[in-house]
């Protein structure tokens, strides 16, 4: 364990303006208390009391957690309901069909609006097309799809059947959808001729072609394809179908499918601290419970509301704060396809104005990079534009740096709007520690407070709990209906990723530091315990990264660490030992642009190396272990003043310490 450290700063604190507070859902800390003790004194009764008054339950269940089988834990378990069920047919029966669900907003601008009773239409729809095509509860569907309405339709399709979804963001390569189609034995595909970003027409069948060819994807029976550009694509009859075509002559309707509440609704990958994803399996009722509750809580949907997350599907943000929460709660939200870079840096605050968008979700890394776009070009300063529609921010995904959030206050919330940094992961869901917007006073950088229900912690390395105003690890002390079930296929990796013995095997493992304040209890995130990067909000394996490089047929050795990003929170640089002599100038740039364009290929371009450099050897102890705290201070461009004398090889941090 590394890089936990107290911190104290200065930084003032915005309490919670009277008007938010008046109309809010969780109005004060008053209630904000009273949800906690309830949850402290009858934890079950707690969750049991919130899932029978959200939840709408086909079959109502009799017990909340059981706990027999820790920690594979079972909220709800005899109960039975259908996710979609509850996103879209509720919304019918309750007034809300000819409420727009979704504008879709494409890269090039054009909108495109879907109301309730026609997305349950298309979903329907699409749900029997995938029957059709012998698709059946317990199967799984893989989505590689670039932002779309037909993402949505999709994932709730699948939810409709009960088929198990697992999107695969649209920007990872052929070798990374593979691995995952082949580790969840899917039998469809469902992806896009093409998809748009910035202008530009992106390939999106032909690596999902190139993927299946890949080998281990034999369970794949169809592709069915998304036509987004129709520009010309390789097909192959019997296995490809249009997903308009195949659609088109089913009934508008399709009975949803109750479902056990412990059936898994999506298996999403995500990076931990081996060389492997790690497939994340969620639950249908705990996941969507949470989704709803969070929503209201930090999110504080009303029905008038216009809620935008910039997230992809392909992400956890997506899923809950996209294709499942603003559903479930009957909300409108804004879709978008494109960057907030193009046309202009000025698209998102653009976008907010045009639609009267009044909750606006988004990562630290997007608001960093418009800030700096902004003081470049005075026609993108969020000045010039209309903001006055919102009344709530938000951020995820990252860290946010006090000056940011104050940016971000300040220009875009014109220091009216609260600003819920919401902090959580793949594995938890929804929102664990978030200010509620109508209750909680906000400090810049602090995530602030649990949510009523989540038993946060801050343990040591044996996981006895430390004095508040000591940074420790963040564990969380109680299971929770919507947190991770197992990775697929490896409960042992779950057991152990997430529960490890030597925190004594019944705490929860964020893999996050963090320090609870001594004077209000505040939650301040350090940043990754483990060798886990944050880029861009993206969290990337430093190991995966190693592995991508190795497998290149020059690479011998290599080692990838962060360092500390102005825009993209963290960077990826990769120290590199080839299987030949150490390159040098031209040949060396040359070589790491193409270990750069390499990794694109092996994992995705978020996952290329900022930097690389080259070296004879890594910086080792005697029994071979690499030193990467060394490398760690070599990446920042430091001198090493630190204690060098287990290295085996001290002359080598001269040569890796030099960029070419
Ligand atoms: C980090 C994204 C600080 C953290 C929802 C966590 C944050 C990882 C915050 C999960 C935040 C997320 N403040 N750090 N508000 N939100 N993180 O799985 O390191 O993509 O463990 O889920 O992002 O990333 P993931």
């Amino acid at each position: 364990m590394h890089d936990i450290k107290s911190m104290k700063r200065e930084i003032p604190v915005f309490e919670v303006p009277d008007a938010f507070s008046k109309r809010a859902t969780i109005a004060g800390m008053g209630v904000y208390n009273a949800l906690c003790a309830e949850a402290e004194k009858d934890y079950e009764g707690f969750w049991a009391r919130l899932a029978r008054g959200n939840l709408f339950w086909s079959r109502p269940f009799t017990q909340a957690l059981d706990e027999s089988n820790a920690p594979f834990y079972r909220w709800f378990g005899d109960g039975q309901l259908n996710a979609s069920y509850n996103c879209l047919d509720r919304n019918l029966q309750t007034g809300n069909g000819d409420k727009a669900a979704i504008l879709f907003e494409a890269d090039d601008g054009a909108l495109t609006r879907v109301t309730y009773r026609e997305l349950h239409a298309k979903v329907c729809r699409f749900a029997n097309a995938l029957k059709s095509l012998g698709v059946s509860g317990g199967d799984r569907v893989v989505i590689y799809l670039p932002m779309s309405i037909e993402g949505v339709v999709a994932m709730q399709a699948c939810a409709r059947i009960g088929a198990i979804h697992s999107v695969v963001f649209g920007g990872f390569s052929a070798k990374a959808l593979q691995e995952r189609i082949a580790d969840l034995g899917a039998v469809l595909l469902i992806t896009a001729d093409e998809q748009m970003r910035a202008g530009k027409v992106l390939p999106l069948k032909s690596i999902a072609d190139e993927a299946l060819t890949m080998g281990g994807c034999e369970s794949v029976r169809h592709v069915v394809v998304y036509r987004r550009t129709g520009n010309r694509i390789e097909w192959i009859e019997n296995r490809d179908r249009w997903m308009h075509e195949i659609s088109a002559s089913q009934p508008e309707t399709c009975e949803a499918e109750p479902v056990d509440a412990e059936h898994p609704l999506f298996v999403l990958y995500t990076s931990g601290s081996t060389g492997r994803p790690k497939g994340v399996q969620h639950s249908t009722a705990g996941y969507l419970l949470w989704a709803m509750l969070t929503m209201q809580w930090t999110f504080d949907i009303k029905p008038e509301d216009v809620f935008w997350c910039t997230a992809d599907i392909g992400w956890i943000t997506g899923h809950t704060y996209i294709a499942y929460g603003p559903l479930a709660a009957g909300a409108t939200q804004i879709m978008f396809e494109g960057v907030p870079t193009y046309p202009n840096a000025g698209r998102f605050w653009e976008m907010i104005s045009r639609h009267r968008v009044s909750i606006f979700y988004t990562a630290p890394t997007a608001i960093r990079s418009l800030i700096k776009a902004a003081d470049a070009n005075p026609q993108v300063r969020p000045s010039r534009y209309d903001l006055t529609s919102l009344r709530l921010l938000g951020t995820v995904g990252e860290p946010i740096n006090p000056d940011t959030w104050q940016w971000y206050h300040h220009h875009i919330g014109s220091d009216r709007c609260p600003i819920v940094d919401t902090f959580w992961q793949t594995e938890t869901g929804g929102h664990m520690i978030a200010p509620l917007p109508g209750a909680t006073p906000l400090v810049p950088g602090s995530c602030t407070l649990p949510l009523p229900g989540i038993m946060a912690s801050v343990v040591d390395e044996s996981g006895q709990a430390l004095p508040d105003g000591s940074g420790g690890i963040l564990a969380i002390r109680r299971p929770w209906p919507s947190m991770i079930r197992t990775i697929w296929g490896d409960p042992e990796r779950f057991r152990q990723s997430y529960f490890p013995a030597e925190l004594g095997g019944n705490l929860y493992l964020a893999g996050d530091g963090a320090i609870r304040d001594k004077d209000n209890g505040y939650f301040t995130i350090t940043g990754r315990i483990d060798d886990v990067l944050n880029v861009s909000g993206h969290r990337m394996g430093t190991m995966e990264i190693e592995s991508a490089l190795v497998a290149h047929p020059l690479v011998a050795e290599a080692a990838v660490v962060g360092r500390a990003d102005e825009v993209t929170g963290e960077a990826i640089c990769a120290f590199v030992v080839l299987k030949r002599e150490c390159p040098l100038g031209g040949e060396a740039r040359q070589l790491a642009g193409d270990l750069r364009k390499w990794v694109g290929e092996q994992i995705g371009p978020i996952a290329k190396p900022k930097d690389i450099r080259f070296g004879d050897n890594l910086p080792k102890t005697r029994s071979g272990k690499i030193m990467r705290r060394l490398l760690r201070s070599l990446a920042k461009g430091e001198t090493i003043t630190q204690d060098v004398s287990t290295l085996e090889n001290p002359a080598i941090l001269e040569q890796l310490g030099e960029a070419f």
